[in-house]
């Protein structure tokens, strides 16, 4: 459905904010994949919203016994909830056009709650993936990642070739600390930024959430990409109720005629 009037209208006035700023961010999360087939976590059809809210323990358990936890994962007695949803998910046209903001030197980096790969399946090379990749395994020792693909099993839990420490799946786990090395990047970048996209987030998840504060109380401004409120629709400059797929790609677009 073409967007209607109002949005292209606010659209406009998020590009002429854009086009004023010094330093863009992008922070965004699940409703970003929602048109490449993968469901989002709370709102209609979440994943949460139909089977609960895990535990907060994930992490703990892992930490207690860490052998246990690869058995189960490895035993696939934990089929994902997502189904073949990842595997079969492709990047769609609001990944797509933040790859285009990013070339058109515009957006300086693009920070993710989704572990799917996407934004980097697009072509994003300026991203901060705060919760993890689903294709990567971390050192909890040194943080160290590696592909996961290929990566030596043989015992369990497997050992970081680099410092011995214990490695685990890269996704950030219920009750898990951020990683401190993207933690620290996610601060830096917002630390100098003045305007921040966001997209696709119900923002009730921290420190992610945070972040778009920090921004606005560093004097910036927010763009909300949402079809429905969010927790964060209160402080945005101005609120865009479409999907990312559709008002990006709209965005790159009233961008490119305001050169
Ligand atoms: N385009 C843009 N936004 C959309 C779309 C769409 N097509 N479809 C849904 N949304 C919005 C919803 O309105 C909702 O506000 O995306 C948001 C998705 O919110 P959540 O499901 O809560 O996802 P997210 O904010 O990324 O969750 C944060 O919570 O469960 C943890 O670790 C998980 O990273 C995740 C974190």
């Amino acid at each position: 459905m073409p967007l209607d009037d109002s949005t292209l209208t606010l659209i406009g006035e998020a590009a002429r904010l854009i086009k004023r700023s010094r330093y863009v961010t992008a922070l965004t999360g699940a409703g970003i994949s929602v048109e490449s087939g993968i469901r989002p976590f709370r709102g209609p059809g979440g994943l949460w919203t139909e089977f609960g809210e895990p535990s907060m323990d994930g992490y703990r358990t892992f930490e207690a016994n860490p052998r246990g936890y690869w058995e189960e994962m490895l035993s696939h007695a934990r089929k994902s909830r997502f189904g073949d949803s990842f595997r079969e998910a492709k990047p769609n046209a609001g990944h797509l056009a933040f790859v285009e903001l990013e070339a058109m030197g515009v957006l300086k980096s693009l920070i993710t709650q989704n572990i799917d790969d996407l934004h980097i399946e697009a072509g994003s090379t300026k991203v901060l993936e705060m919760h993890g990749n689903r294709l990567k395994l971390r050192c909890v020792g040194c943080n160290t990642r590696f592909p996961k693909a290929g990566f030596d099993l043989s015992t369990l839990p497997p050992r970081c070739p680099k410092c011995g420490g214990v490695v685990k799946d890269d996704i950030v786990m219920f009750g898990e600390p951020i990683p401190r090395d993207v933690l620290a990047a996610c601060q830096a970048e917002v630390g100098r930024s003045d305007c921040m996209i966001v997209a696709g987030t119900s923002a009730v998840v921290y420190p992610a959430a945070s972040l778009p504060l920090i921004v606005k109380d560093g004097g910036g401004v927010i763009i909300e990409i949402n079809p429905l409120e969010s927790d964060l629709s209160r402080i945005c400059d101005v609120v865009v109720r479409a999907s990312s797929g559709e008002a990006i790609p709209s965005l790159v677009g009233a961008l490119k005629r305001l050169t």
